[in-house]
């Protein structure tokens, strides 16, 4: 599969089927993560995998009551640590490195018939309180749900490129 079809074919999945994902098949996600680029190489990033039903149940409610959190049989909480750091041109590194590395597994999931949906509708004291996550000097940046997905392909909506993209300069 070449990475632009990837890319383009992906899509959320919120329905999963009540089939475990190996643990060769969660470590070659995590992989993707791993092998991620990020600024200064700081590898600001540190991964929870949570297969536990009762875990589960606990990071729906706290996002929101979204129950195919609880569906999917692996959820991913992805983390930034050394959230201090800001780049010369002012973002922080820690969110933009953990979301590269977020879609990378997203990707490599797609790639092995693995579905994704990635959060951000979530309270994140209670996912941090729920994991044991240090209060301070770590964000939890997004969850992912993996596992495989009941729904075969979706529509997808997108801005044309002639509403997104401007040649030389802003207008
Ligand atoms: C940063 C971010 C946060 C998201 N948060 C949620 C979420 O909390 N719940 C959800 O069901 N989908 C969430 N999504 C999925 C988006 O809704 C989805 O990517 C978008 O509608 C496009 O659909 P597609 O992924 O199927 O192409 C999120 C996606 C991103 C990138």
């Amino acid at each position: 599969m070449r990475v632009i079809d990837s890319i383009r074919d992906r899509f959320s999945v919120r329905k999963y089927i009540a089939k475990e994902v190996s643990k060769e098949d969660i470590t070659a996600v995590l992989e993707a993560a791993r092998f991620s680029q990020s600024a200064k190489n700081l590898q600001d990033w540190r991964f929870i995998v949570v297969k536990d039903k009762k875990m589960r149940n606990s990071l729906a409610e706290a996002a929101k009551g979204q129950r195919f959190v609880a569906e999917a049989p692996v959820v991913i909480a992805c983390c930034g640590i050394g959230t201090d750091y800001v780049m010369t041109c002012g973002q922080h590194s820690y969110n933009i490195d953990v979301a590269i590395a977020m879609e990378n597994m997203v990707l490599a999931a797609y790639e092995m018939g693995l579905g994704t949906c990635w959060l951000g509708a979530f309270y994140e004291d209670q996912v941090k309180k729920l994991l044991g996550i240090p209060e301070n000097d770590v964000r939890v940046v997004g969850l992912l749900t993996l596992g495989y997905s009941a729904v075969k392909t979706k529509i997808k909506y997108r801005k044309p490129l002639k509403e997104i993209v401007r040649y030389e300069k802003w207008s």
